[in-house]
């Protein structure tokens, strides 16, 4: 017997629902990771190695959950990260997400590979909802060029360009289930025809551009005024180069396990970068986001006590939209709220601005 929406309790549960509900092949295309999947277990477990040092006897009768993301408030230190094909799970597709996120005052990053077109997306946003655009660069810049000034000119918050896939992991899973579900259209990249019986994954890898590096993002900041951030970011010293760039943050990311297995899990590396940071005082030049694996609230709040400014979260939305449609995207922001206020009031922290490395133990990771 399948759960009613009431019945879900945490993240998980949407997982656990989608998985006999979805389509084989659209199961396949969310939940798959690269190779042995190695790195998408980590990004769970690693948040496992951290604890609490809670501080008692704080007032915490008033709790405040909401921050600010790029110079924008919002009600939750989370967004709800670019993930491709949204129609896959629900033929409403992405605009559900969006919805969600309106509704639940949190930032939205659109996807290049969304299966609503960037205007169905950015049309579904209301009043002054803030929405990122997650790029992926095509080998025509001028294909770019037109992407990234669309969205700037339709009032997109911020450019996030993924840096951890010249080339599309290797996701056996998705692979193995042939690829040809009606919803799997990608609107914005321009009608060329893709082999899909390689999986989803291959389908779209056709349209990245292997040869961007470094010298590619003065022109970047030529063509557009949002503020730059590179998704994929891995270690410490590629965070130093995208200061010394001059780029506005990174996501510290293994693209949820879907891109290099044994790349480390975001925490991980997260707790590798801020003490160099501070160290060098440049804490403040650059904003930090995580993303894979973030499940509960005590995640993002470990995240936020390292030294984040927010985390991502993909797969448990896709899950939710795709077993529920709204109502499921809107019970899991719900779930995360409740679980967010709850464990900063155990945690012995009224405001985000609370949140500190001394509330940690996480002498369990690698590098602390
Ligand atoms: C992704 N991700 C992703 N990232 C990106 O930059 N462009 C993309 O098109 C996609 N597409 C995509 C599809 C699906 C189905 C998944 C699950 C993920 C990666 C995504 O932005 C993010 O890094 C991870 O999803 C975070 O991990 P969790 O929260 O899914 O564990």
């Amino acid at each position: 017997r399948m759960p009613i929406l009431e019945q879900c309790y945490n993240l998980m549960d949407f997982e656990a629902v989608a998985r006999q509900t979805m389509k084989k092949s659209a199961w396949a295309y969310y939940s798959s990771g690269a190779d042995d999947e190695i790195t998408m277990r980590e990004n769970h477990n690693a948040f496992h190695k951290i604890w609490f040092r809670p501080r008692v006897l704080v007032d915490v009768e008033h709790v405040d959950t909401s921050t600010s993301m790029l110079g924008t408030h919002c009600d939750m230190p989370y967004y709800v990260t670019a993930t491709a094909l949204g129609k896959l799970g629900n033929p409403e597709g992405e605009v559900l997400l969006t919805r969600g996120a309106k509704k639940h005052n949190v930032i939205q990053m659109i996807p290049t590979l969304a299966s609503c077109s960037f205007d169905e997306i950015l049309d579904a946003a209301e009043g002054d909802q803030c929405q990122w655009l997650q790029l992926y660069v095509n080998k025509d810049r001028d294909v770019t060029k037109r992407i990234v000034q669309h969205a700037e000119k339709r009032g997109c918050k911020g450019l996030f360009i993924t840096v951890d896939a010249p080339q599309l992991g290797r996701r056996e899973k998705d692979m193995r289930s042939k690829f040809s579900d009606a919803g799997s259209n990608v609107q914005n990249t321009g009608g060329e025809d893709v082999d899909r019986s390689q999986g989803a994954a291959r389908a779209i890898s056709s349209f990245i551009d292997p040869s961007l590096s470094w010298k590619d993002i003065p022109w970047f900041q030529s063509i557009t005024k949002m503020p730059i951030l590179l998704k994929g970011v891995q270690c410490v010293e590629d965070v130093i180069r995208a200061i010394e760039v001059g780029v506005q943050g990174v996501v510290l990311s293994n693209h949820g396990g879907r891109q290099l297995d044994f790349a480390r899990s975001g925490v991980e590396v997260l707790a590798e970068v801020m003490p160099v940071l501070r160290e060098r005082g440049w804490q403040d030049r650059i904003e930090i986001y995580i993303d894979g694996g973030v499940r509960r609230a005590t995640d993002i709040i470990k995240a936020l006590c390292l030294g984040a400014t927010g985390v991502g979260i993909g797969r448990p939305f896709l899950y939710a939209m795709s077993a529920y449609g709204l109502p499921g995207v809107d019970r899991a922001m719900q779930l995360l709220k409740d679980e967010m206020e709850m464990n900063m009031r155990l945690i012995g922290a009224s405001n985000i601005s609370d949140l500190n490395p001394t509330l940690l133990d996480a002498r369990g990771l690698s590098i602390h």
